[in-house]
């Protein structure tokens, strides 16, 4: 494994891990239709090469063509595919969140493209108004909600990027949709007028907590008729198209995406983000009340600041004490998702537990002492998820 991977919260190659805030997957058990669909899923025979069934039914469901609907291996086989199909297209530039999810950055650079980091939306705004003067066509990525801060975008900026995309700019604008399934709080700000002009990334392993079976699909934009860059904007469509690998999704992803929208599977999750937003909320006051920062979050993952990151008085640093936690609770099969690779060093990102696993969280925390300098990990500080 090269050190220039992407970080990744979960599994990680090393002892069991018995309690996980490390990754964004939902924690609830599945539902029983869920467990029965992918049961079900026929694994004798390949899927149906072209996914017409499949494809039909979430036209039927998101409103557009079954031929915009690209069904991928999970959105971090979509990212890298619609990456290099912008980039076929002439796209060398790519604009990605900071913080943001790593694969972005890392299936830009994999293809030599320039990479652009936009801490805020106000910087976004003013690259699409700079951008509005030139010819070069750029690949816009957003999230929303955001991995790893839980943020959602304002309707300014989807309305700058909408009016850049009306206007004809050779911009490509991917929606990474991975967590609005699980968005706790207010409106999605995407609404489906403008999320058409977009592509949209859908991922609903992480929203059905089954995030091993490796399965999403992609919704092609639809720009107004006439517009001068049309053709452009199918080419990179074709493109999406004829990169697909055979039968890039499993039956067991089929299975999965055929469940998803299932009054079963749909009142289940409705259900679960009441029961998330509850646990987040506890799980925030137990952190706040050891004098941890948890900053605002409209999913059930957040970032928390410990307390001692401020301090950097007489060793260890803050960032060691955090990285030092990190690894002393990963020996007891606790998880956390250090993010230094999100570029916020020595800060946690914290995914919303069931109350025992908080409790174990707590006691450990309480126990926990910080030691001279250990032997630390080596973080990447580039890329992560
Ligand atoms: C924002 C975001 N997009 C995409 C992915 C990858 O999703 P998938 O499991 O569908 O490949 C992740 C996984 O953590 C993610 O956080």
């Amino acid at each position: 494994m090269s050190d220039r991977m992407v970080q990744h919260g979960g599994p990680d190659g090393g002892a069991a891990i018995h309690w996980d805030f490390s990754t964004n997957a939902n924690p609830l058990p599945l539902p029983d239709a869920l467990v029965q669909a992918l049961n079900a899923a026929d694994r004798r025979r390949y899927p149906d090469p072209g996914y017409a069934a499949l494809r039909e039914q979430l036209a039927g469901r998101w409103g557009c063509r079954a031929g915009d609907v690209h069904v991928t291996a999970g959105s971090a086989e979509a990212i890298r595919r619609l990456t290099l199909a912008a980039r076929l297209q002439g796209v060398h530039q790519v604009w990605v969140p900071e913080p943001g999810y790593g694969d972005y950055r890392a299936a830009a650079e994999a293809l030599g493209m320039t990479v652009r980091g936009w801490r805020t939306e106000a910087e976004l705004r003013a690259a699409l108004e700079r951008h509005g003067s030139l010819t070069e066509p750029v690949l816009c990525w957003l999230c929303d909600p955001n991995n790893p801060t839980g943020d959602s975008l304002s309707t300014d900026t989807v309305q700058a990027l909408v009016a850049a995309l009306d206007a004809g700019a050779r911009l490509t604008v991917a929606l990474d949709r991975a967590y609005s399934p699980l968005r706790l709080r207010g409106e999605d700000p995407v609404v489906s007028r403008c999320a058409v002009r977009f592509w949209q990334l859908w991922s609903p392993n992480k929203a059905l907590g089954v995030t091993g079976v490796r399965a999403g699909a992609m919704q092609a934009p639809s720009l107004p008729a006439g517009l001068v860059t049309a053709s452009w904007h199918a080419e990179v469509a074709r493109s999406v198209g004829l990169l697909a690998p055979s039968w890039v999704l499993s039956a067991e992803g089929v299975a999965l995406l055929q469940a998803w929208h299932t009054e079963p599977v749909q009142n289940w999750l409705a259900d679960a983000r009441l029961t998330l937003a509850e646990w987040a909320a506890m799980q925030r006051a137990m952190l706040t009340a050891r004098g941890w920062h948890c900053a605002p979050s409209d999913t059930p993952f957040f970032m928390a600041t410990p307390p001692w990151l401020h301090h950097r008085g007489p060793e260890p640093t803050g960032l060691d004490r955090s990285l030092q936690l990190d690894v002393r609770l990963r020996a007891r099969g606790i998880r956390l998702r250090e993010a230094t690779s999100f570029g916020l060093p020595g800060v946690f990102r914290l995914s919303a537990q069931a109350p025992v696993a908080q409790r174990v969280l707590l006691d450990a925390l309480g126990h926990w002492r910080p030691g001279p300098q250990e032997g630390l990990p080596h973080h990447d500080q580039e890329r992560s998820t």
